[in-house]
């Protein structure tokens, strides 16, 4: 049963209002072809939507028809339940995943540390929705749920405060067409050009050669000569301005994307888990060459995941912070890993990504929940297990009345530890869920492989995570 944003109606799928029929969905179809019955409104996907007036004129022409007894449609008629067996099955599976391939299709083309691993959304979403459903990750990071659940033929909202983490959730959702296909390919071709030209311009031989044109704007923010060499910002501001004169905006996502994705490995941050400064040896040339090789594999992999996915099914994406959560329709799964305690710090390892990008990381170090330099913090001002626990409560409870009754909730969660205290996150997660109108129907654990490093060190190792599954009892908000 879904919730016209206006007018505060219940109304109901084609396969919501067969069902109450007793009729085929191919039936009904058929009568609305035939004009037997009238056609009801859309929403903004195209798909029809029948209000529960509709519903009970289908429900009675279906009894005359058949000439059966169809009972009176209440408002409550259509009460989600699972599948049979779908949480038992959940229980039993081995979350493990040892040796798993998790870099298919988008899945791998900008690194993000603390991102779940493809086969959990998969398994969840798979158990959980039904095509046309529609899954929201309010934490969609870069967004594994999102793909996952386009794959399986629902809709996906993804919520992130992270302005980097939206971007490539867009560019991992994204269809491109031909000509932005070919745009980009374009694009490969130009850099790799023009790093073949400054390999040469290196050698004796050729000490005329311009690498490549020296009109790019510079970046102008705190720090950058520390982090990078004077040649790769060279080169970076270059590939920067051919990304952003590119005429579509999908097109102009994907290579931003990749432009992102190197930025790390060019610079002289140690690693994405280590914000501390090492020499790299990157010569010139090596930043424009790996940016063309990335951009190359990246749209190779999009034209893949877009031969896969049917484009009926959309991912949206919102840039906000959980807090203060943006209105978005109801939804029918919702599949997570939250940020917690000292878990990881995107606002410091991704810095000089969104200084790059013209994003507001200061903005997001505000917002960011978790982080370790809020919970580092000494003195009244530290953020304490008590901070994560009100930060729950808040957000589980906008999300009991954005999930549709009966319907899940699907954390994925590892322990902290708080001023040398184990906090077992799974655990105050059930506790502010029950109070919050939510039955936990599951906790299930699963070992991370030991090669799998902890974020940080300096917190501990954490070995294994919880998927904690709940099911909403709150009745919706009229809306
Ligand atoms: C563990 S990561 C999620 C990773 C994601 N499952 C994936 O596979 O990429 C947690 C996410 O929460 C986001 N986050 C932190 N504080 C937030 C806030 N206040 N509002 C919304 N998102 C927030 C972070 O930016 C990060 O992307």
């Amino acid at each position: 049963m879904r919730y016209n944003a206006t007018m505060s109606v219940a109304t109901y799928s084609t396969k919501q209002v067969s069902q109450m029929a007793g009729i085929h969905r191919d039936t009904l179809l058929r009568w609305l072809r035939e004009g037997r019955i009238s056609e009801p409104g859309r929403d903004r996907n195209d798909w029809r939507l029948f209000t529960h007036e509709e519903a009970q004129t289908i429900v009675e022409f279906a009894r005359q028809v058949n000439g059966t007894a169809a009972p009176i449609l209440k408002e409550s008629a259509v009460v989600y339940e699972a599948p049979i067996g779908a949480i038992p099955r959940l229980e039993k599976m081995d979350w493990d995943f040892i040796n798993a391939n998790t870099g298919y299709l988008t899945h791998a083309i900008h690194p993000y540390p603390a991102k779940y691993i493809p086969q959990i959304p998969k398994a969840l979403i798979r158990e959980l929705a039904s095509i046309g459903d529609t899954v929201l990750d309010p934490f969609c990071g870069s967004g594994t749920t999102l793909v996952e659940a386009l794959r399986l033929e629902c809709h996906a909202i993804g919520i992130d405060a992270n302005p980097l983490a939206c971007l490539i959730s867009r560019s991992k959702t994204t269809l491109l067409n031909e000509a932005e296909v070919d745009c980009l390919r374009g694009l490969v071709e130009e850099i790799s050009y023009f790093a073949q030209q400054t390999f040469m311009g290196t050698l004796p031989l050729f000490p005329e050669l311009s690498p490549f044109p020296q009109s790019a704007p510079m970046p102008a923010f705190e720090g950058v000569e520390e982090w990078f060499d004077q040649p790769v910002i060279e080169e970076l501001s270059f590939i920067k301005t051919k990304c952003l004169s590119l005429g579509s905006e999908k097109a102009r996502q994907l290579a931003l994307t990749a432009f992102s994705a190197i930025i790390v490995t060019v610079s002289r941050q140690d690693s994405d888990t280590r914000y501390v400064r090492r020499q790299k040896n990157i010569k010139p040339g090596d930043t424009l060459q790996l940016f063309s090789r990335t951009l190359a594999q990246a749209v190779q992999r999009v034209v893949e995941f877009g031969e896969e996915v049917d484009g009926r099914f959309t991912a949206t994406i919102h840039q906000a912070n959980i807090l203060e959560p943006p209105d978005i329709e109801p939804v029918d799964l919702v599949v997570c890993s939250p940020p917690y305690p000292n878990a990881y710090s995107y606002h410091l390892y991704h810095r000089t990504r969104m200084l790059w990008l013209d994003m507001d990381q200061p903005k997001f170090k505000q917002e960011e929940i978790g982080s370790h330099r809020k919970y580092s913090h000494k003195g009244s001002n530290g953020a304490t297990a008590d901070t994560f626990r009100g930060e729950l409560f808040t957000i589980l409870s906008w999300l009991s009345h954005t999930l549709k009754p009966n319907r899940y909730a699907c954390f994925v969660i590892g322990d902290s530890t708080i001023k040398g205290q184990r906090i077992q996150n799974d655990q105050l997660l059930i506790e502010v869920a029950e109070a919050a109108g939510y039955e936990a129907v599951a906790n299930l654990t699963r070992h991370l492989q030991a090669s799998k490093k902890s974020f940080n060190p300096a917190i501990g190792k954490i070995k294994d995570e919880h998927i904690v599954i709940l099911r909403n009892r709150a009745r919706q908000r009229g809306r």
